[in-house]
């Protein structure tokens, strides 16, 4: 059975995504941002929309929960931790819950850190991963609810999964994370590579392809922290993981490059 996946753009820079089986007329859709977007991409699919699933509260991610209830009236999946915080909400999930839409399987893994309540969505038979703001291309989300010991240990979470599931972020940040990256590992020719083919599909009007777990352990600093050369670069060879962790976040907050 195909699985599609449709990326959408929406507000700045926020990415939602539309889920639905081959043949079939239902579609979930993943963090809507605002409505509009997600009504055009429904009525140029000719597809109805049955299941909102949110990562987490932010108003970006959930912005179009309401509008598109009123004229849908899909269930509104997210964590029991958001449940009372997020719009329409009509059912609570928990860590490792499993639930399934129009034939489709999904599991919720619990990755708090930039929230306390955020969650990702994973279809096994899709090799996907939904990620909201815990992990962008070259990046990871800031730390508004958590901590380093958490946001490491979620984003350790991501990591245990089978190395070919693609990531599906919540927002379009490679350029800025690519040049904190650059600066950190100016040799590492995969981050070179990253940016050059994000610039490609963004001037032609694509989002990028959604990188698999293997390629983005290759780029991004943040899944790096036992890297020899990062932990060189940041004079901290002995430190702990989490440590160079933490450290990193703190500098990508400051990072005006
Ligand atoms: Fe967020």
């Amino acid at each position: 059975m195909k699985i599609h996946i449709q990326v959408i753009r929406a507000l700045q820079d926020n990415y939602c995504y539309l889920i639905w089986r081959e043949g079939s007329g239902l579609c979930a859709v993943v963090d809507p941002s605002e409505a509009g977007p997600i009504e055009d991409a429904l009525s140029k699919l000719g597809l109805k929309l049955a299941l909102i699933l949110n990562t987490h509260h932010h108003h970006d991610h959930v912005g179009g929960n309401a509008s598109l209830v009123k004229a849908w009236q899909p269930d509104v999946y997210c964590s029991a931790v958001d449940a009372k915080r997020i719009p329409d909400a009509s059912r609570g999930l928990v860590d490792g819950e499993t639930f399934e839409f129009d034939g489709i399987g999904f599991k919720t893994l619990s990755i708090p850190g930039h929230t306390h309540g955020q969650i990702a969505f994973l279809i096994h038979e899709a090799k996907a991963i939904f990620v909201g703001d815990t992990l962008f291309s070259m990046g990871c989300g800031r730390l508004f609810e958590g901590t380093p010991e958490q946001m490491w240990r979620s984003l350790n979470r991501i990591l245990s999964l089978p190395q070919d599931f693609q990531i599906y972020f919540g927002h379009e940040y490679t350029e800025r994370n690519g040049a904190f990256a650059r600066n950190l590992e100016p040799d590492n020719m995969a981050i070179v590579a990253r940016l050059r083919e994000t610039r490609e599909s963004l001037s032609m009007g694509r989002p990028p392809s959604a990188p698999t777990i293997s390629d983005e352990m290759k780029v991004n600093p943040f899944l790096r922290a036992r890297s020899a050369s990062i932990r060189r670069t940041l004079s901290m060879p002995n430190a702990s993981d989490v440590e160079v962790f933490a450290s990193l976040r703190r500098l990508r907050d400051e990072f005006r490059g």
